[in-house]
């Protein structure tokens, strides 16, 4: 029963499709766990780029059933957009599996989001505006809209206004903004009922057969490990649980059938929206890495902050997931580099400190302890083995790996399919 799950290590976009990639036809199910459309990968299938939110990137391959399960929150106007907008270019579809107990975005999911940012001001949280937080708040409140309420009318009238009794509330007197209308959101997302029912199942037992049955699941998570609500830099995370503990909770899969935890790893650092971020850059160094790296949110088109490597984020993403191997991402993004610094510690009012503070107050405090790394500026693009790097790039990876506490199992070395060494395989 191999059960993978393929998670971002850092604050997410760490290049997560190029791993789908190389896992490719041998990957029976491709199952999304957290999340929703604030995600976004990139994935190349021979000459056609496709740029995905909520479908998990397994939608591509004719042969592996894509899962959306429980643990996402799904918006179904972007759902079904995604999905004609494959068919149209040919795409077969038909395989996809839902979740009934999914939640659903509503549209004053999206409102709501949007103008508690607004309010929020200096302090907001730079989410993608793409309605998760609040979406994740009525789950937990137990005002939440699933998929499977799509399919009775009576039961989705009461729980939308359930919902909006107080939202209505909050966003007529707080935010000035004008109520809505029950009957418009029940109008608006019975119409999308039809079209989505083909798809509902009951994930958790079509996946614990799959993993009886002996098929190759593998877990997709969505933004990264610092993102994590519960193990991220809060309040500056995304509201679900993108670190590997989620994977249970959000498919239905319990602990002991997951066999690898794969952390990508950017051989940088990145981030989108606010908060902490120790090795940031405001240099040209920091604008090199966004050039050549292409740093813009295939989601938002924000440009993404950039900054140097941190292996103390690295050592604690092996910690809180349990990580068994690495994919090492974008190594060719740092050919050029005369020295290439890595965080290695912080120093925190004086003292330094190896591993990451579990105080807030302290992190916004950290300083980055660098050492400099020897760099290379011969192209990397095609090396296909470990030997074929410089021998600078070489120990720049096994600096990394010494550092961060997994195997580095394989290593991106351009935005290319086949432009990946492997090192161990993951099946
Ligand atoms: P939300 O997920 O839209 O609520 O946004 C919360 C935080 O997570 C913001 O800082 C977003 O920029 C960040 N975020 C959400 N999704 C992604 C992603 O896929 N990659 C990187 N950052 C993300």
């Amino acid at each position: 029963m191999p059960a993978l799950v393929l998670l971002g290590a850092q604050w997410g976009d760490e290049g997560k499709g190029k791993a789908t990639d190389l896992l490719g036809g041998s990957v029976d199910y491709v199952v999304r766990y957290q999340g929703g459309n604030n995600a976004g990968h990139t994935v190349v299938v021979g000459d056609q780029k496709y740029a995905l939110h909520l479908l998990p990137s397994g939608i591509l391959s004719p042969t592996c059933v894509p899962v959306i399960g429980n643990g996402v929150v799904v918006d179904p106007s972007v759902l079904l957009s995604e999905l004609s907008g494959l068919n149209e270019r040919g795409v077969d579809t038909s395989k996809l599996l839902i979740s009934g107990n999914a939640h659903i975005i509503t549209p004053y999911n999206v409102t709501v989001d949007k103008v508690t940012e607004r309010f929020l001001g200096k302090r907001k949280i730079g989410t993608t505006g793409r309605g998760i937080g609040p979406t994740y708040a009525d789950k937990i409140n137990r005002v939440g809209i699933r998929v499977q309420d799509l399919y009775d009318e009576s039961i989705l009238t009461q729980k939308v206004e359930a919902a909006l009794d107080v939202k209505n509330q909050i966003l007529s007197k707080l935010y000035n903004r004008r109520a809505i209308g029950v009957d418009q959101v029940v109008e608006e997302l019975l119409g999308y009922a039809a079209q989505i029912e083909p798809y509902v199942a009951d994930t958790v037992l079509v996946l614990n057969q799959a993993l009886e049955d002996d098929k190759v699941v593998l877990f997709e998570g969505g933004q990264g490990t610092l993102l994590d609500i519960d193990h991220g830099t809060y309040p500056f995370v995304t509201s679900s649980n993108p670190t590997a503990g989620g994977a249970c909770t959000g498919a239905g899969v319990g602990p002991t059938k997951i066999s690898r935890v794969i952390g990508i790893l950017k051989a940088y650092t990145t981030r989108v929206g606010a908060g902490p971020f120790p090795t940031e850059l405001f240099d040209a160094d920091g604008e090199a890495l966004r050039r050549i790296g292409g740093e813009r949110g295939v989601t938002t088109g924000r440009d993404r902050r950039c900054g140097w490597f941190d292996a103390v984020i690295a050592r604690y993403a092996t910690r809180v997931n349990g990580l068994t191997d690495f994919f090492l991402t974008k190594l060719d993004v740092l050919t050029g580099w005369e020295q290439i610094p890595v965080c290695v510690a912080y120093e925190i009012d004086g003292k330094r400190v190896e591993e990451l503070p579990y105080s807030q107050t302290d992190f916004h405090h950290a300083k980055p302890v660098y050492e400099n790394l020897p760099g290379w500026s011969e192209d990397i693009t095609k090396a296909k083995s470990f030997a074929d790097l410089p021998k600078n790039a070489q120990n720049y990876v096994k600096a990394l790996e010494e550092m961060s506490g997994a195997p580095i199992s394989a290593i991106g070395v351009g935005p290319g399919r086949d432009e990946t060494i492997e090192i161990n395989s993951f099946l």
